[in-house]
């Protein structure tokens, strides 16, 4: 005959299968008011039947359990990425600069890497993203921009998904996507027709125009579509927008100049905004980025290394706003054009958008800079 378990041993089987405040109910069952164990029961295993209220309780604990478990469980994703995105700094901190390397220069160099890289890129960038908080800063960005948007180094559009559409409550009236690489470009495509059949666009993008434009963003862009407002084409952009676009060019003061011309100059709002990455506030971590450029430079088509505040500085627009995360290596500006008093014909004073500090463009009348200087 099977023996009915003792006390001891039920106890600490219950103590064992549930949390405490479970257990002690069980094991209290099992004793009869006189203090002797139960008779075997119908069931043969001298256990008696769990009443419900004390199942419901160890089903709501065995719950509790598991909803804890979501928490640690993130938790140890979370300290294994920081660990493992620890240990690349790490290898790359104590890794020798590799000389043999030249790294990309021209502007052909560098789209060609793009044009290679453009299918995987989003899911290379995603995790180091995530981990800086950079996803963050393009929501920031993107719904800060109103008007005809002008997004240019736009790469696979990662900024798509967070730009508010719609101009009644004053949000995008239409958006231009611009980018040297086509590749790039297709996969921006690609993202907008996926983010629409999901449903993922914020705002109401019905009737916005969407365009994306490939070409030099150095180089004359087109204007924004008509407005529906007044029928006409804007003179230009009331938000130019570029994230990641300085480290990818030849000649990021002259991308940051050629912006300038593209705002709206009837818009004293207009404006220019970047989150851009590069140099550090710290120099030995600016060594760290300067041994492995040529090396990231030839993998990714983007130089990390550049001293960002002085691009923006030599592009002579006027900062409205800076900010600096991560050490100092992600750079977020809002810049606007320097507004210059020039005589009209009939000799009234007007505004007249520009860029401050060098040379011809300075003093010379814009007719003359764009026919002549530009050439
Ligand atoms: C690092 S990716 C950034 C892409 C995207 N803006 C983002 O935040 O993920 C740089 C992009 O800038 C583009 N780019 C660089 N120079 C350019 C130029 N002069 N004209 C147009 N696109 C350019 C490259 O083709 C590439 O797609």
């Amino acid at each position: 005959m099977r023996r009915a378990p003792s006390t001891t041993a039920l106890a600490l089987c219950a103590r064992r299968s549930y949390p405490r405040y479970a257990s002690s109910r069980v094991t209290r069952s099992t004793r009869s008011t006189s203090g002797k164990l139960n008779a075997p029961t119908a069931n043969g295993t001298g256990q008696q039947p769990i009443p419900n209220d004390a199942r419901s309780a160890e089903d709501k604990a065995a719950r509790i359990a598991k909803l804890r478990a979501v928490p640690l469980t993130l938790a140890a994703i979370t300290a294994f990425g920081i660990g493992l995105y620890g240990v690349q700094l790490w290898v790359s901190t104590t890794r020798a600069a590799d000389t043999s390397v030249a790294g990309p220069r021209t502007q052909e160099e560098l789209t060609s890497v793009y044009d290679q890289t453009a299918a995987t890129f989003d899911a290379e960038v995603d995790v180091s993203e995530w981990l800086m908080g950079i996803k963050g800063q393009r929501r920031r960005l993107a719904e800060g921009c109103a008007g005809h948007v002008l997004e240019v180094s736009c790469g696979t559009a990662r900024n798509l998904g967070y730009y508010r559409f719609g101009d009644s409550d004053g949000g995008v009236k239409s958006l231009t996507l611009a980018d040297l690489s086509v590749e790039m470009v297709q996969q921006g495509k690609q993202k907008w027709f996926a983010l629409k059949s999901k449903g993922e666009l914020a705002g109401s993008h019905k009737g916005v125009p969407v365009r994306f434009w490939h070409g030099d963003v150095k180089d004359t862009m087109p204007p924004p579509p008509k407005d529906e407002g007044t029928g006409k084409i804007p003179e230009g952009y009331d938000t130019i927008v570029q994230s990641m676009g300085l480290c990818s060019t030849d000649e990021p003061v002259e991308l940051l100049k050629n912006l300038a011309q593209h705002l709206n100059p009837k818009n004293p709002e207009s404006r220019i905004v970047l989150l851009e990455h590069g140099r550090s506030y710290y120099q030995w971590w600016n060594g760290v980025l300067d041994s492995q450029a040529a090396t990231h430079a030839s993998k990714h088509g983007c130089w990390w290394n550049r001293d960002i505040g002085d691009i923006v500085r030599r592009s002579g627009l006027e900062v409205v706003h800076e900010r600096r995360r991560n050490f100092g290596t992600t750079w977020i500006f809002e810049l606007k054009p320097v507004v210059r008093q020039t005589a009209d014909h009939d000799g009234k004073s007007s505004g007249e958008h520009g860029t401050a500090g060098n040379g011809w463009s300075e003093w010379l009348p814009r007719w003359t800079y764009e026919k002549i200087c530009k050439r």
